[in-house]
């Protein structure tokens, strides 16, 4: 195959590089291209656009994979923990014993939060939304840790990347609290990564928590399971605001607003809304699915960007629930019109056409609704199982030596210059 393509343009013809990636993925390389030409591409919505090379996550989004450093997702959701997968997402490599355990530490000794930071919580009202305190909670870390703004040394960037992992999960579970208004729950050294946020979620002013094995299973597999996905919006945000020099805590408190997006992270909650209005009788299922084909609603959960043939993490996901729900004790009427939801869409052609099936948000609420998480809570548990892959995306940025800051053009469409007019002659 050629190592370069040519484009004919009215006036000239250029050669534009070939680029391949490791799975042989080919992209055109059009960095001269306006230089060269005066010509721009124009890609809405950046479905063809290639924003930077990267060593995270490959997917294949006609066969169905998703792999974090190569490790197929299904591996890693069996037989790998949250606290190794961020290791790996990180650093690009499985840790050997020692180096998990140093990690381990690392995430426990950053686990609580300065008291100040505590107090800054009562300052939110409890109708408050928790994505909007992650937020600014996570930005305000950076207040109390002003040393970490400019990472100069790799021991800077282990520090800000543990502190972030680590104190998300309390912010999380304090914002929680507040809004219930309970007294929050300090973490407790002994617990692991997923047993320590339940513990802080969920204990009692005057009783424990000890978490059911199965409840910390299906966490850390949810948690797993949305710790990286290439280049979607929210990462896309954080290497966009890294790409300006902005720090590591700036950079990943706009991905938590990008991902609270409804057709983002956003959908797990848009999805549990979709199947309460359903299961609340406002219409039936079939009903639902006429207004969906003639785009008076969105079916929530389905579709994605990349994927075309089936969403892994939906598969592993829809597994799980079949599983753990029984389990946990818990029959939910909402498992049941999702499966029937799905049934209909597999097999009607307005889906089957545009090849949509079931995303990582169409099970995931479920589940997490079994396990006791408050709906507002689940874009926020996204965000806590997403920070290594922003982490590490950020990293990538950080390190290029070639990396420059994102500025996109555009094609101007507005009114072409015109003269100043006095307010008077203004109809
Ligand atoms: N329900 C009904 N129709 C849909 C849906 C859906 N969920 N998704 C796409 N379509 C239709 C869309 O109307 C369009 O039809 P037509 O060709 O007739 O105009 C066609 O399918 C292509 O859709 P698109 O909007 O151009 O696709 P996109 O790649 O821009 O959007 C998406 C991808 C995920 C935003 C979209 O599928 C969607 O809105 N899904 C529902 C929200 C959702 O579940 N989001 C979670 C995504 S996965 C996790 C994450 O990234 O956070």
């Amino acid at each position: 195959m050629s190592d370069s393509a040519e484009l004919s343009l009215p006036d000239q013809d250029i050669k534009l590089p070939v680029i391949v990636g490791t799975e042989n993925e080919h992209g055109l390389d059009i960095t001269k291209l306006r230089s060269e030409t005066g010509y721009i591409t124009l890609d809405s919505g950046y479905g063809n656009t290639g924003s930077c090379k990267s060593e995270v996550c490959f997917i294949n989004g006609e066969k169905g994979i998703l792999r974090y450093r190569g490790y197929p997702i299904e591996q890693l959701a069996e037989k790998s923990s949250f606290v190794e997968t961020a290791y790996l997402l990180i650093w690009g490599e499985l840790p050997n014993e020692q180096q998990l355990a140093d990690w381990s530490s690392l995430l426990t000794e950053h686990s609580n939060l300065h008291e100040g930071l505590r107090f800054a919580f009562n300052s939110i009202p409890p109708q408050g939304h928790p994505m909007a305190t992650l937020s600014s909670m996570i930005n305000a870390v950076s207040s109390y840790h002003p040393e970490l703004l400019n990472v100069s040394s790799d021991e800077d960037f282990r520090q800000a990347a543990a502190k972030l992992i680590s104190k998300v999960r309390t912010i999380a579970a304090f914002s929680y609290r507040q809004t219930v208004g309970y007294p929050v729950r300090y973490p407790k050294p002994t617990h692991d990564y997923c047993s320590n946020f339940l513990h802080m979620m969920f204990s009692k002013p005057y009783s424990g928590f000890e978490a059911d094995p199965d409840l910390v299973s299906a966490l850390n597999k949810i948690l797993i399971l949305h710790a990286e996905h290439e280049q979607n919006c929210s990462t896309s945000t954080v290497r966009m605001v890294g790409s300006s020099g902005a720090n590591l805590f700036a950079s990943c408190a706009a991905g938590v607003c990008a991902l609270w997006g409804p057709l983002h992270g956003g959908a797990n909650v848009a999805v549990l809304e979709m199947l309460g209005r359903l299961h609340a009788g406002d219409m039936n299922v079939k009903d639902f699915m006429e207004r969906v084909k003639n785009k008076e609603e969105r079916l929530m959960g389905f579709g994605h960007r990349v994927y075309k043939n089936f969403d892994p993490r939906a598969t592993i996901l829809k597994e799980a629930a079949d599983i753990i729900l029984p389990k946990l004790g818990v029959n939910d009427p909402l498992l049941k019109i999702a499966k029937e939801l799905e049934e209909i869409a597999l097999a009607d052609d307005y889906f089957v056409s545009r090849k949509l099936y079931p995303n990582v948000d169409f099970y995931s609420g479920i589940l997490l609704r079994a396990m006791g998480i408050p709906v507002d809570m689940f874009t926020v548990i996204f965000a806590i199982g997403r920070m290594p892959g922003w982490i590490a995306h950020w990293y990538e940025v950080f390190r290029d030596p070639s990396a420059r800051i994102n500025r996109p053009r555009q094609i101007y469409t507005g009114s072409t210059e015109r003269d100043y007019t006095p307010i008077e002659a203004r109809s």
